[in-house]
């Protein structure tokens, strides 16, 4: 055992903090209020070599670690969970699978642009009809000559209509649920594909969230990502990483909704002292800052093992979990602390509040983590 982040990850949180503190925070509730992407932060953050976090030099990354970029991430939702999540998609949900599953050329048509901040990333897995049961997914790509034809629709696409390039699982096979489906890499202008609405939403504001459409959309057979009959697999090995990088987004946001919290309750008097010498709200910042440490630990500990090539399923599904209920209970109580301050838009903790309820929805709810988790401690 050894507690201790190494002098690279601690250098590389200190560049991410500084950064996200003078670059991000400062638009962040603006952004959140016009619900605006701004492309100059994401264009800083690929200067910075924080989009190819875990890749190697080859394909554009600064080969670093999984730890390293869970660290990015959560640093950068400390002050913008939009901003986390967006490079959370873009690295775990579309990096990755290129990663893992695509050939040398795909790579680097792919995955070096998207590490070097040129292309932003999207992964397409949910549809109207198929959310947490994603194998019901009805997408569907039959194969004419060299190249597929893709039908159908996905929805809640992050970074949905800034991506370049969006990673999508369709039906190649009706008669074979799981291993009928398989992956297929999109880009933003073939033919046949087209942007659909774009959510509005309760949090993650300025981080866009859309449909994306096919209509006999025409794809290259050399843009199947990894083996025909694979998809589904290859999904599900997705969200294991995916997971822990939302784990490190809720870890952030409960970060920042303490460091706001202990601030004002330092400055806030009332009954003649401050509310933080006051014990109904320095033992609620007290177990605040508890859950934060072990949602913290139980993701850096995923990411540790993805790093070391172990298996790291359960804990990524138990520290999203863990992490996301945390930074549910913790803004809430942010916000208990800021009284009635705390409800309005003059402080940050009700947009940090609004942007942690999605870490319990997405990338599988609360209760699939769960499903996850006692499916691998039965099975
Ligand atoms: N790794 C490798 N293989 C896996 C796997 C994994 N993690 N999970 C399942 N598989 C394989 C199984 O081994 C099985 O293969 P065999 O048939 O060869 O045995 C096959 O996949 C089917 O597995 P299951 O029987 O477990 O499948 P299921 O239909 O019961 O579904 C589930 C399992 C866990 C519920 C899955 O559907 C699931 O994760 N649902 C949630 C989907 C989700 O997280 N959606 C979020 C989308 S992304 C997003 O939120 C948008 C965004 O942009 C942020």
């Amino acid at each position: 055992m050894y507690f201790k982040l190494s002098d690279e990850h601690e250098m590389l949180r200190k560049m991410v903090r500084d950064f996200a503190k003078k670059e991000v925070e400062p638009t962040a509730a603006e952004r959140d209020e016009q619900e605006r992407f701004d492309m100059v932060i994401f264009r800083k953050m690929a200067d910075l070599g924080l989009l190819g976090i875990p890749w190697p030099e080859e394909y554009g990354g600064i080969g670093s670690d999984y730890l390293a970029y869970v660290i990015a991430v959560e640093e950068l939702s400390r002050v913008c969970a939009s901003t986390g999540v967006t490079l959370s998609a873009h690295t775990s949900l579309a990096g990755w699978p290129l990663f893992k599953f695509g050939t040398e050329e795909q790579k680097q048509k792919y995955l070096k642009p998207m590490a070097l901040g040129e292309k932003i990333g999207a992964y397409g897995l949910t549809e109207p009809s198929s959310g947490s049961d994603a194998g019901g997914m009805r997408t569907n790509a039959r194969l004419e000559g060299d190249h597929y034809v893709l039908n159908g629709s996905k929805i809640f696409i992050t970074n949905g209509g800034i991506a370049d390039i969006y990673i999508v699982f369709a039906v190649t096979d009706p008669s074979s649920k799981h291993k009928g489906t398989t992956a297929f890499i999109i880009e933003k202008d073939f033919k046949g594909f087209s942007v659909g609405k774009k959510e509005r939403k309760l949090g993650i504001r300025s981080s866009p969230t859309t449909e994306i459409i096919f209509e006999e959309c025409k794809v290259p057979k050399e843009n199947v990502l990894g083996e025909i009959g694979e998809g589904f697999k290859i999904a599900m090995m997705t969200l294991d990483g995916g997971r822990n990088g939302i784990a490190a987004q809720a870890v952030g946001i409960a970060q920042g909704a303490l460091d706001a919290a202990v601030a004002y309750a330092k400055e806030r008097e009332q009954f003649g002292k401050p509310i933080a010498a006051q014990q109904g709200i320095s033992f609620k910042l007290a177990d605040m800052a508890t859950n934060i440490e072990a949602a913290r630990l139980l993701t850096y500990q995923a990411a540790w093992l993805e790093s070391e090539g172990l298996p790291y399923g359960k804990e990524s599904a138990m520290s999203k979990l863990f992490a996301g209920d945390t930074a549910m209970k913790v803004t809430t109580e942010a916000v208990q602390v800021f009284g009635g301050y705390g409800y309005t838009k003059d402080y940050p903790v009700e947009r940090y509040m609004r942007d942690a309820k999605i870490t319990q929805i997405y990338e599988g709810t609360q209760e699939i983590q769960r499903l996850v988790i006692s499916r691998m401690l039965t099975k």
